[in-house]
């Protein structure tokens, strides 16, 4: 089973955090979904002989397309792939443009699932991080939608924000959980190269919280979400039993995947793709027949750490028998090593010869996922 990306490269305004690769300019926006009909008619012969379980439109804004536009991407697809029966759909919306007309036109698509950027329900953090919405305008967003029939809807969290105080954001969560929704996805905030935030945490304009209290977030996110019924399944993600997203599980079970649009990345277990970060050379390239991408031969190292990276993120864990047969005895020895430190500090367990993050180890994952890494010597 294998999954196409969509990135649609479009917002209606930029938030002050967030460095996904998009445009406010909404001027090529119909020039952009021929292109991304033509490349996937371009590259249809690159995850082989497969049928697909997951479409995800991304962004970007998907929303920025009306309803009968995203449909005319997913009959595209139908053109070119079998689609497995149950397929997963989602499209990522911002709440702003889930009015009843974009709902009920939504409704009568494919899209069987939402991801709904929501934030903080407190309106200070959205004017914070410019968002175009308030708090109120987000949660009855989610309560139209679930009027029109959508039944697995995901939101978009994020915490560790300044001025976000453990009182408010206990508020949000009591919010979300109210929304009685399928699935959150609650992350801690990123302060990347070239945003707003960075620039204004560079100029002392903004205080980083410090890490304690957004560990405290983090704890009380997970204690909530467990008593609420759903399952931590990775760093960042819950969900209600039987709405795992499918999608991004793909990502984390080594699956392969085909991105479409500018900067998407693609996988077929043998290389990594990723397509130009720029709308116009992106449009041009394509029109010209040839498809914008970079590519990354994956060696049996490169492999590896993907597999720890992946695997590591997840409840599932890390297979120290799956190790062995494909990755061999040195580095099935390594990861017995590196599993032994983190056993010993209480940051992981095994269960059933797997290697799992515990709630302290997740909040560092990213230092014990780079321990676990195999690094060539030079
Ligand atoms: C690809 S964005 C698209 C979502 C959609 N455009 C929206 O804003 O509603 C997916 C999510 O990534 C999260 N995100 C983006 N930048 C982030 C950052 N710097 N730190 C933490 N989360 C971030 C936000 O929660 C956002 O909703
Ligand atoms: S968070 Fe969503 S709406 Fe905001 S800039 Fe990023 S992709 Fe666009």
């Amino acid at each position: 089973m294998s999954g196409v990306y969509f990135h649609i490269p479009f917002c209606k305004q930029l938030c002050h955090y967030c460095a996904f690769h998009k445009s406010i300019s909404l001027q090529a926006k119909d020039d952009m979904l021929e292109c991304l009909k033509l490349e996937l008619k371009l590259r249809k012969g690159y995850l082989g002989d497969t049928s697909l379980n997951t479409i995800y439109f991304g962004g970007g804004t998907p929303s920025v397309y009306q309803p009968k536009e995203i449909e005319s991407l997913i009959d595209e697809v139908v053109k070119y792939f079998t689609i497995d029966a149950n397929a997963e759909i989602t499209l990522e919306a911002n709440p702003d443009d889930l009015t009843e007309k974009y709902l009920q036109e939504l409704s009568k698509t494919r899209v069987n699932r939402l991801s709904v950027g929501i934030q903080s329900f407190h309106d200070e953090d959205l004017i914070l991080m410019n968002r175009r919405h308030t708090g109120k305008e987000a949660f009855d967003a989610i309560r139209r939608a679930q009027s029109f029939g959508f039944d697995n809807i995901s939101v978009d969290q994020i915490y560790g924000v300044p001025g976000l105080s453990m009182e408010k954001w206990k508020e949000n969560l009591e919010l979300v959980f109210d929304l009685d929704i399928q699935h959150i996805s609650s992350y801690h905030l990123m302060y990347d190269p070239n945003t707003i935030f960075t620039k204004k945490l560079e100029k002392g304009q903004l205080v980083e919280m410090d890490e304690e209290e957004s560990f405290e977030q983090f704890n009380y996110l997970i204690d909530e979400a467990r008593k609420h019924g759903f399952i931590h399944y990775e760093i960042s993600n819950f969900s209600k039993e039987g709405y795992i997203s499918k999608h991004n599980s793909s990502y984390w079970k080594q699956k392969k995947y085909l991105g479409i649009g500018p900067s998407a990345h693609s996988y077929n277990l043998e290389q990594r793709e990723w397509n130009i970060a720029n709308n116009y050379k992106y449009i041009k390239a394509i029109r010209e027949g040839k498809s914008f991408s970079e590519k990354e031969e994956l060696s049996e190292h490169d492999r590896f750490n993907d597999f720890v990276l992946t695997s590591l993120r997840t409840y599932w864990g890390m297979d120290l028998e799956l190790v062995r047969k494909d990755f061999g005895e040195d580095l099935y020895q390594h990861c017995i090593t590196k599993s032994k430190k983190y056993l010993l500090s209480d940051h992981v367990r095994q269960e059933n010869n797997c290697i799992i993050l515990n709630d302290k180890g997740v909040f560092v994952s990213n230092d014990i996922m780079s321990d676990f890494f195999w690094i060539e010597e030079e």
